[in-house]
């Protein structure tokens, strides 16, 4: 398990969302409403960047073709329901964002 620094929390405002890439993985950040959530950026559909998407409330549209998934779960709310994608823990100390991967035993 690792923990990485992403930003500050300034930089990362209420409503907005941003990509960050780690060892290759390709992450999104959103900021709902002062809570900041993290997922995979790549939509299950055909890989498209989430985080170039659109973030209402706790839903992030895929900018490509529209599928929405929410944040918080990563599950997909529209067809095909069920479908979701990564999620990752989240720390805020003293200002600072960090995401903590738990890279998988090889
Ligand atoms: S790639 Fe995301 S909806 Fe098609």
């Amino acid at each position: 398990m690792e923990r990485f620094k992403i930003c500050h929390r300034s930089e990362l405002p209420p409503g907005q969302m941003r990509y960050v890439e780690i060892d290759g993985l390709p992450i999104g950040l959103a900021n709902v409403a002062g809570t900041i959530y993290a997922f995979s950026d790549s939509c299950r559909h055909e890989g498209g960047p989430l985080s170039a998407g659109v973030l209402i409330e706790h839903t992030v549209t895929c900018p490509w073709h529209g599928w929405t998934y929410d944040v918080r779960t990563g599950k997909s709310i529209v067809p095909p329901v069920g479908l979701r994608i990564a999620t990752y823990p989240v720390e805020v100390i003293d200002d600072e964002i960090f995401i903590i991967i738990d890279w998988p035993e090889v």
